[in-house]
């Protein structure tokens, strides 16, 4: 069996449109996969219920409780690594994880961890994509699933999803259609890199 764990740190709408897609599609059966765990870095992230509702296992390894050692952020990756190790993941998915990631821990995953950015990469690489696509006057946008390489957001792509942006559009507006097409493109490349 192919085991996914999908890492969140909030909504978990990525992961819920992966489980219900894993579900729908049959991956058990016809990919031999199976989405085994959701691992959050906040305790409060909504995802998490979502994940428990499905009867996934679910984790929390709170970044906040590393604040006081020596490195924070190299402590916290490896206490992330063996909560995700013990799933034996084939796959790793970033879906809506808001951190950095420490050399180690992209070296670990390497060839076996992917992520979605809300925009068209390499455009609008890090954070406030929709409103800085506003700001540059950008007529289209979209969000794009990419391998997950020590370079953040520019790994090699492998899908992405376009979306107009339209006269009265705000940052949230525009999030919002991005996110739709989020949600078709995610699970039809997790099921695209099972086959
Ligand atoms: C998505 O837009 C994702 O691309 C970005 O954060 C948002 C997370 O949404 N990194 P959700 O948690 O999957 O609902």
């Amino acid at each position: 069996m192919k085991n996914i764990v999908i890492l969140i740190s909030g909504d978990g709408s990525n992961m819920a449109a992966i489980v219900q897609t894993a579900h729908s599609q049959n991956w058990t059966k016809r990919l031999n996969a199976k989405v085994n765990a959701v691992i959050s870095n906040k305790p409060d992230a909504k995802g998490l219920a979502i994940a428990k509702d499905h009867g996934i296992a679910t984790a929390v390894v709170d970044h906040k409780a590393f604040a006081n050692q020596a490195n924070p952020r190299e402590a916290f990756d490896a206490a992330l690594m063996v909560e995700i190790d013990k799933h034996q993941p084939h796959l790793v998915v970033l879906a809506g994880f808001m951190r950095i990631l420490t050399p180690a821990f992209v070296a670990h995953y390497e060839g076996r961890m992917i992520n979605i950015h809300p925009s068209l990469l390499p455009a609008f690489a890090g954070l406030n994509t929709h409103q800085r696509a506003l700001e540059a006057g950008c007529q289209f946008a979209g969000a794009t699933v990419h391998r997950v390489t020590a370079d953040l957001d520019h790994g090699p792509i492998l899908a992405q999803a376009v979306v107009p942006v339209l006269p009265d559009d705000t940052a949230e507006t525009l999030a919002a259609r991005v996110l739709t097409q989020e949600h078709l493109i995610y699970p039809n490349a997790i099921a695209q890199l099972l086959t």
